[in-house]
């Protein structure tokens, strides 16, 4: 796997590479990312990996300067996964000015979900990946369901912006409990390790109730978050969406999403599951 860290050399690289296949990250990679990986591949003739801890969609509070760096073991893993190239800029390579042009999701993104409890976050990240596609210029890009909204807003700004990208969606990927792997799953302690499934199950039971028949999503959202509390959560959310723009379903909507945002401890867990 070839390395770079410019942009001059990652565009003179792939000149003879197309069609490329691209899976965006922010490292310390995971089976999650792996599989977003062998996804890409019928996807082009090469597949191009980025490593980028992005400053622009960290909120102040957030957690961008602990954000695990673990570039060794990342290169390991893309390379037994036959990852053909890999873009891992600096700050100061991608953002070499200030950034002072954005791409702004429209405000109705932004006050929905993670965009209500994470300001800017959306705007960092449209931004970030719009760079990256105008570099990279991939044919089609993988993004996982594990970040629906993320994945939403990246679809939009492809479609409304008429960028040249095809967006692929990869399917969530679990720990055996049922925990979404996550870059963060490495800041819970022991103890939080063993409690962080509730989040998922919880989002079982409410699909199981809504199959059965249950109407008042209300109720199973209040109950869920009720539940995390009483077993030392704090949860951000707990909500049942329509799949198509995240927003409340009318009644007799079928294609649902339940999203939940709840902190354990210091760490900050996401999750949904399509109904
Ligand atoms: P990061 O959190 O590193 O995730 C990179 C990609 O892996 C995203 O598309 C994310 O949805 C996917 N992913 C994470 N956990 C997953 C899991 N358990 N199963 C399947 N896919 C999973 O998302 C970002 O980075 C950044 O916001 C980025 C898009 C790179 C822009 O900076």
């Amino acid at each position: 796997m070839k390395i770079h860290t410019s942009v001059t050399d990652i565009r003179a690289a792939l000149e003879n590479c197309r069609p490329v296949a691209f899976v965006p990250t922010m490292g310390n990679l995971h089976e999650g990312h792996i599989a977003l990986m062998r996804q890409a591949r019928p996807h082009g003739k090469t597949v191009v990996a980025s490593i980028f801890v992005n400053p622009l969609q960290f909120g102040p509070n957030d957690d961008f300067g602990s954000y695990p760096r673990t570039f060794q073991s990342d290169c390991e893993k893309l390379e037994a996964a036959g990852v053909e190239h890999l873009f891992a800029p600096t700050v100061e390579a991608l953002y070499p000015i200030p950034q002072s042009y954005f791409v702004e999701p429209p405000a109705l993104q932004q006050s929905t979900l993670d965009g209500e409890f994470r300001p800017g976050h959306f705007r960092g990240v449209a931004t970030v990946v719009l760079k990256l596609f105008n570099i990279v210029q991939p044919q089609a890009a993988v993004f996982g369901k594990k970040d629906y909204q993320q994945l939403m807003v990246i679809r939009n700004m492809v479609q409304e912006l008429n960028l040249p990208v095809e967006i692929v969606p990869g399917e969530t990927v679990r720990a055996e409990d049922g925990l979404a792997l996550s870059s963060r799953n490495g800041y819970l302690s022991a103890t939080e390790r063993t409690e962080a499934p509730r989040l998922q199950g919880l989002l079982s039971d409410m699909r199981r109730a809504i199959l059965a028949g249950e109407t008042d999503f209300t109720r199973l959202e209040k109950h869920a978050a009720q539940v995390l509390r009483n077993h030392g959560w704090a949860p951000d959310y707990v909500a049942v969406r329509k799949q198509l723009d995240l927003q409340l379903p009318a009644a007799g909507e079928s294609a649902l999403v339940i999203l939940a945002a709840a902190r354990l401890g210091s760490t900050r867990l996401i999750d949904n599951l399509e109904v």
